[in-house]
């Protein structure tokens, strides 16, 4: 299985992907994550670290570079699942790209949609666990007392909102890309964390 997810900020891509990467045992691969990895370890430029923490994106030879060496790691060999990535029609191509050279294919992009209002609280009152990487929410999820907190500096509600208008003007050209392929599956984002997996699942085909 090769699948692709894309949502705005605090659509619950990350959420959804743990779950559904358990499940099939394929590797979460997420541009977003292997970028803030890469920023705790001293390694991310600053110029780039600007852009996320201003809720731009990062340069698409930079994700496109980290995407082709992750993608031929072993545990990736029997598919993945792609989080964040990719975000834009260039990005998408080169995927597209290297993938083909491999003689292989994508299976699926899901949309995640969720309106606006919900993306802010989501995104805001998120706080993950620095040991465990596992996502909380302080009203839906509340972390556990010896859970280590961290809150994303990119979670800040001026930046959410930037990052949710660069998501809008991203996906004008990336949606319909996926699309006009037939690879685009859109999943209603809204409700109980269960129930969206059931409806990504579905959306898959493997319920
Ligand atoms: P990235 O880390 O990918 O952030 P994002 O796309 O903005 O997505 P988030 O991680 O904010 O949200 P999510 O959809 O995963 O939601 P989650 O499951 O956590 O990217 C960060 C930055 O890196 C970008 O801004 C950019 O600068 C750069 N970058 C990354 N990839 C790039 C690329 N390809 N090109 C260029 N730049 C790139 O859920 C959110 C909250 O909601 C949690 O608290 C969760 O518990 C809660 N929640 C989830 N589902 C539900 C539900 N059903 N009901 C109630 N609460 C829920």
């Amino acid at each position: 299985m090769r699948i692709v997810f894309v949502g705005p900020p605090g659509s619950g891509k990350g959420t959804q992907a743990k779950f559904l990467c358990d499940k099939f045992g394929i590797p979460q691969i997420s541009t977003g994550d292997m970028l803030r990895a890469a920023k705790s370890e001293g390694r991310l430029p600053p110029e780039i670290t600007k852009a996320m923490e201003s809720g731009g994106l990062v340069p698409d030879s930079v994700v496109i570079g980290l995407i082709e060496e992750r993608t031929q790691q072993p545990d990736a060999a029997k598919g993945f699942l792609l989080d964040g990535f990719p975000r834009t029609v260039p990005q998408a191509d080169a995927l597209s790209a290297m993938l083909s050279k491999r003689g292989l294919a994508l299976d699926c992009v899901v949309a995640l949609d969720v309106p606006e209002n919900l993306l802010i609280e989501r995104a805001v009152l998120r706080r993950t666990d620095k040991r465990t990487g596992q996502i909380y929410h302080l009203s839906y999820k509340p972390p556990p007392p010896d859970a280590v907190i961290e809150h994303r500096v990119d979670d800040q509600e001026d930046v959410v909102r930037r990052r949710i208008s660069t998501y809008q003007a991203m996906t004008s050209e990336l949606l319909p890309h996926y699309e006009r392929l037939g690879l685009l599956r859109r999943v209603n984002g809204v409700g109980d964390v269960a129930d969206v997996t059931q409806r990504c699942l579905a959306a898959l085909g493997r319920v």
